[in-house]
């Protein structure tokens, strides 16, 4: 069960990044040109969304399961261990905040009514929530 978790929580964020990626860029130039919402741009933000809120159940899941987490919260010193500290605060409650962000601005954005208001919503709290997972991702250890 943890392996299967592990290993879709560290693939599952090819895709997310990705679409994530894409989302604020695509917003960002239909902001700066004044494009219309189309369909295609709901979907996009929609499905960013949905790998999110994926990910963000498998993560919890994979929090009780890890090895990692219970070395960390057994070390007795959680807090002053950088790596441990990482493993069992920071990621979790990190990415826990990029995704309420990149909630709140998929929630607001569709109570938007004009689409440049849509567009600038979404390059916000889309963007926030980009730069956020890309502070605390496990890069030295992801995929080695
Ligand atoms: C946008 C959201 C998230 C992204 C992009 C993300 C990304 C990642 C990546 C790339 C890894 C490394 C996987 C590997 O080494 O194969 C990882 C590990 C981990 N993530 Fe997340 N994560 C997210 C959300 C969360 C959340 C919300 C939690 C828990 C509350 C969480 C808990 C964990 C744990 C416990 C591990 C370590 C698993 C282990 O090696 O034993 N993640 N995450």
């Amino acid at each position: 069960m943890y392996a299967i978790l592990k290993t879709i929580h560290g693939q599952l964020p090819f895709l997310l990044l990705a679409a994530l990626s894409v989302a604020v860029v695509i917003f960002s130039l239909k902001l700066i040109q004044k494009g219309p919402f189309a369909k295609a741009d709901k979907s996009l933000a929609l499905i960013t969304l949905i790998f999110t809120h994926v990910q963000l159940l498998l993560g919890i899941i994979l929090y009780f399961v890890s090895p990692l987490v219970k070395e960390a919260l057994n070390s007795g010193e959680m807090m002053s261990n950088a790596a441990h500290r990482f493993n069992a605060i920071e990621h979790g409650l990190t990415m826990i905040f990029a995704i309420v962000l990149i909630t709140a601005g998929y929630s607001k954005s569709k109570k938007k009514t004009e689409d440049a208001a849509k567009f600038k919503t979404l390059v916000i709290f889309y963007g926030l929530g980009l730069i956020l997972a890309l502070s605390r991702i496990p890069w030295n250890t992801w995929l080695s």
